[in-house]
């Protein structure tokens, strides 16, 4: 595992979204109820960026074809057969880092 930095907590407000990119990977971190998930930046039917969709509360929603996912634990609400690949992230004091080995791995998939 190699974490780096990627973005503070102070970029990444509580219920907003943001693209951040590592080591050639788009990653889409969230901020829910001020715990960071991160997940590969492409959604998984066509990999529109998912930074342009919308969220709201914990669902996230694919701007193309309104694919929704619970961006807490990237499953699909619909539909229920879809998921994002999660990538690991950590919060270190203020600085959000993320798992560069394991979005090179998942990027492969
Ligand atoms: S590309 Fe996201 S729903 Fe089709």
């Amino acid at each position: 595992m190699t974490f780096l930095k990627v973005a503070t907590t102070d970029e990444l407000w509580a219920g907003e979204m943001m693209p951040v990119e590592c080591a050639g990977h788009c990653v889409l971190l969230v901020n829910l109820d001020h715990k960071i998930y991160a997940y590969e930046n492409a959604c998984p039917h066509l990999r529109t960026p998912l930074s342009e969709g919308s969220l709201q509360g914990k669902v996230l929603t694919c701007s193309t074809h309104g694919w929704q996912f619970d961006a807490g634990n990237g499953r699909g609400i619909n539909p229920q057969t879809a998921s994002l690949k999660s990538v690991a992230v950590q919060v270190e004091n203020e600085d959000i880092l993320i798992d560069v080995c394991d979005t090179a791995t998942k990027g492969e998939q």
